[in-house]
């Protein structure tokens, strides 16, 4: 099977020297039974202890699958997709589900109150994750201001950090950054205080900082609790339509939210860079330049399943038989389905929050 790659040279390189300078592992999708998109695609492109987690699954031993939501706006990004499509794999494949809200992180580093994050939480983001896959079911979720053993987990985390670590980690050291900080360390160590098992943490490749100040904390503390190092597999960004490494509000021509409505996404696809020739004639002769296509990106990681599908369109494309616009069609018309089966699911979810399992301390 031809394997699909289309990352500008650049971006390429700079992943790769992001895996060599925070002392990554590359990601091996064929230690992993049934690789989904992300895994297959390069996407997910880095890890630590994955073998831990790979063998978990292999032997059916348990481990858990961990992520933090964070319910500071009232749309998600596609990063946040990719999360949930990595949680969701976890899940098919045994892990234990925690989902949790950080809305003490959420008041600390976002300015927003508590009881604006629980609501925000409820209405929106967790029958959301449930819209992107999640088994409410399988799921374990909790709210950060209402679990007092991650609260004592921080607490403790706290004493084995200095703060010239935390400025090395994270550039800065604000006394709410540092609160968020160690809060999540107890976010990522909490399943084991019931029980002692591999974890895995799916992350953006920006939050490894987090991973590694738990992966010290669980060093430090090997008498205490003896906790098996939190793995780590980290995806790329998906880049911007703009062709910028990564989508972000500040520029709303290349970004997509979700949910957003599909006529305005399509005029954005419609827009996108693309690595189709000037003229039709050129396309016809040379073929696109695919790797510099942020419509097929979008494809690629996030719309189209079938690596069949995805390698017919890519020869097509490359070799001149398919023209930008029709492309971008397809695009158009996946994104539009994607987007209506998510809003469908969404208030399918929402209808059905009172079956979700809570974690409360009373
Ligand atoms: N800091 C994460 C964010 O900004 C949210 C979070 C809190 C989290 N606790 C976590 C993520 C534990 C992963 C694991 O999105």
């Amino acid at each position: 099977m031809a394997t699909i790659d289309p990352w500008g040279a650049e971006l390429q390189a700079d992943y790769e020297k992001i895996v060599k300078q925070f002392g990554l592992e590359q990601f091996d999708p064929a230690l992993f039974p049934q690789p989904n998109r992300l895994m297959r695609r390069g996407i997910v492109f880095a890890a630590r202890d994955q073998k831990v987690i790979a063998d978990c699954i292999k032997r059916k031993k348990p481990y858990y699958a961990l992520t933090g939501i964070m319910p500071s706006g009232d749309k998600l990004h596609f990063g946040n997709k990719m999360v949930v499509d990595q949680m969701r794999y976890f899940q098919e494949h045994g892990a234990k589900t925690f989902v949790l809200v950080a809305d003490l992180e959420a008041a600390a580093t976002r300015g927003v109150t508590l009881e604006m994050a629980r609501k925000r939480a409820l209405d929106f983001h967790i029958p959301a994750y449930i819209a992107l896959g999640l088994d409410p079911k399988k799921t374990i979720f909790y709210f950060q201001s209402e679990n007092k053993d991650v609260l004592h987990l921080a607490y403790e985390a706290a004493q084995h950090i200095t703060l010239n670590e935390f400025r090395a980690v994270y550039g800065a050291a604000d006394p709410s950054r540092i609160m968020a900080a160690v809060t999540q360390v107890g976010d990522i160590l909490f399943p084991q205080l019931a029980e002692r098992m591999p974890g895995v943490i799916p992350v953006g490749i920006d939050q490894d900082p987090h991973i590694r100040v738990a992966r010290d904390v669980v060093a430090r503390t090997r008498k205490e609790h003896d906790f098996i190092p939190p793995a780590a597999v980290y995806h790329k960004f998906t880049p911007s339509l703009m062709g910028d490494i990564k989508m972000s509000k500040s520029q709303p021509t290349g970004n997509i939210d979700l949910p957003e409505d599909t006529k305005d996404v399509c005029k954005k696809i419609m827009r996108a860079v693309s690595g189709g020739r000037k003229t039709i004639e050129e396309q016809r002769k040379l073929g696109a330049e695919v790797e510099k296509d942020m419509v097929f990106e979008l494809l690629k990681m996030h719309l189209i399943d079938d690596d069949k599908e995805l390698t017919k369109i890519y020869n097509e494309y490359k070799g001149g038989k398919m023209l930008t616009s029709e492309l971008k069609q397809i695009a158009c018309e996946k994104m539009t389905a994607f987007m209506d089966d998510f809003t469908a699911k969404l208030e399918k979810a929402r209808a059905k929050l009172d079956a979700l399992t809570f974690i409360t301390f009373r």
